[in-house]
């Protein structure tokens, strides 16, 4: 050992003395699939509103609920007073519009980006799959899907790619 490092050395245990830090390894980072499990479904009521016509709109709302959510479901003729009240950005917005854990959940959203978005607690507003992408849950088809993103949004503006659906 030369002199400078062991210098370092010294100086590093030092200061790690001095501010009562422990050189414990680090626990490993969290896997986000185990975060899931911290979010049982059937612990939060799904609101969802949906026009009496829409029936992917059903759809989607038995996909959430087979997924173990407790479901609110409200018809409503007024899709577009539901969306002003709770802040679907204008051409982010799709069919039904779900509230659940004080989240927004807008369109045909998959079930997991719900309980990943609960476990996490993001800091947004709620998130959305726009229009009405073909193969997302409520929407299954036979013919070609293309792939689908689902985005987070803010009050202040602020959207951001939460999930890339094959
Ligand atoms: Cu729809
Ligand atoms: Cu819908």
């Amino acid at each position: 050992m030369n002199r400078r490092s062991f210098t370092h050395r010294v100086l590093a245990v030092g200061l790690l003395g001095a501010a009562g830090i422990t050189t414990r390894p680090q626990p490993a980072k969290a896997d986000p699939k185990l975060s899931l499990r911290k979010v049982n479904p059937a612990d939060y009521e799904l609101t969802v509103f949906r026009s009496p016509t829409c029936g992917c709109c059903e759809d989607w709302t038995q996909h959430i609920q087979s997924a173990g959510f407790l479901i609110n479901d409200n018809v409503t003729e007024d899709m577009e007073a539901v969306k002003q009240r709770y802040g679907v950005p204008a051409g982010l917005d799709s069919c039904h519009t779900a509230l659940v854990g004080g989240y927004v959940i807008e369109g045909h959203v998959p079930a997991e980006d719900v309980q990943r978005l609960l476990a996490e607690k993001s800091n947004v507003t709620g998130i959305t799959a726009p229009g009405m992408p073909m193969g997302s849950p409520g929407m299954e088809t036979d013919e070609d899907t293309a792939p689908y993103t689902v985005y987070s949004f803010k009050a202040d503006g602020t959207v951001a790619a939460f999930a890339k659906h094959a």
